[in-house]
């Protein structure tokens, strides 16, 4: 199998409108080449992924949602189902991301809403990272690993699976995590998908995400065992978030 290209992950939160959204994701197709070694996706809001989706068609850019709901249809009033997003023109679903978590997700409930994309035939990006408090309290590998376990539980194949590493401190706040932090904590859950998936678990990129600029880019992405980024902030403009996919 070839590796999979280094990933750059712009995950727009409740960011941006439909005119917005589609100019920048208009600019980001219009700067990417498909002979790079790269590959970008943008998570737009749920409103307007569709139209995102139309705006980067046949361009190197892809689209994904910020999060699915496990059912495939039904009384869930407010969410959004896999069929849904693949109907708009998604590929990848962001499963976990801490702001979800913090809403109620639970790790279990993560696992199913990977399941379902991956039942879908999309990929799924699983996000995982420990709170500040986990960390000081030297629980930061258990937490990664527990919330992998769950997340992936139940999953015999990683073709169409993918995390993030991200720690909660680091989102948001302007606080990035050192690469030894990360080079240590993405060995921790590369040893754990081998154990889990055996050399399959090589093939799974883990993103690192938490205040990734351009100025900090080229550093995350050179350390070892990362296979990308997720972008908060820093994706919602074209120079900045294309001045992190050309970082190296
Ligand atoms: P940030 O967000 O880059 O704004 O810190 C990252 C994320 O939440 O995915």
């Amino acid at each position: 199998m070839t590796a999979r290209p280094t990933w750059i992950a712009g995950n727009w939160k409740m960011n941006l409108l439909r005119a917005s959204g589609v100019e920048l994701a208009t600019a980001l197709a219009q700067n990417v080449s498909s002979d790079d070694d790269r590959e970008m996706t943008v998570f737009p809001p749920a409103p307007f992924l569709a139209h995102v989706a139309d705006a980067v068609a046949g361009s190197a850019v892809s689209v994904g949602a910020q999060a699915c709901h496990p059912a495939a249809s039904g009384a869930h009033t407010g969410e959004t189902s896999v069929a849904m997003i693949a109907d708009a023109g998604g590929t990848v679903v962001l499963c976990g991301h801490s702001e979800r978590r913090a809403a109620g997700l639970s790790d279990e409930a993560v696992g199913e809403r990977a399941r379902a994309a991956l039942a879908g035939g999309l990929r799924a990006l699983v996000c995982i990272g420990e709170t500040l408090e986990d960390r000081e309290a030297g629980r930061t590998a258990e937490v990664v690993t527990r919330q992998a376990a769950a997340a992936l539980d139940g999953i015999d194949s990683v073709d169409e699976i993918d995390l993030a590493y991200e720690p909660v401190w680091a989102i948001g706040t302007g606080r990035t995590a050192t690469p030894d932090m990360v080079a240590e904590t993405h060995a921790v859950i590369r040893a754990w998908l081998r154990e889990r998936f055996g050399a399959a678990g090589d093939d799974v990129r883990i993103l690192y995400g938490g205040s990734v600029k351009p100025a900090n880019a080229a550093e995350l992405l050179a350390v070892e065992n990362v296979g990308g980024v997720l972008v908060g902030g820093a994706s919602l403009t074209s120079d900045a978030f294309l001045a992190i996919h050309r970082a190296r």
